[in-house]
């Protein structure tokens, strides 16, 4: 599957990732050598693997109450918030556009 990442400072990068693997999509980030801290290891719990989806939330569906939790902790967040961590590579990020939104250091 193919998708577009867009880092802190707006560059643009597409990605393209194996969806077959049940990695998500932390992971690939991490492996694409992304700034994404994922200290919890991907359970949901420490918010920095927090992206917005820009394009294609239709497809990947809405946070879980999980994700929810994490993100009204955070000082900010937006409609199409998501957990990194939470969002298993699958054909429907195709195309998408993920913009990070995590600590980057
Ligand atoms: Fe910690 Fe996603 S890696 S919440």
């Amino acid at each position: 599957v193919t998708f577009t990442v867009e880092d802190q400072e707006g560059n643009r990068q597409e990605i393209e990732a194996p969806d077959d693997m049940g990695l998500s999509l932390m992971e690939i980030l991490k492996a694409s050598e992304y700034p994404i801290l994922a200290t919890c290891g991907g359970m949901a719990l420490c918010a920095t693997c927090h992206v917005e989806i820009l394009e294609g939330e239709n497809e990947l569906g809405e946070a879980t109450d999980a994700e929810l939790d994490q993100l009204e902790n955070l000082p900010e967040y937006f409609p199409t918030s998501r957990l990194a961590c939470q969002i298993r590579i699958s054909p429907l990020l195709e195309g998408a556009v993920i913009k990070l939104r995590g600590e980057d250091n």
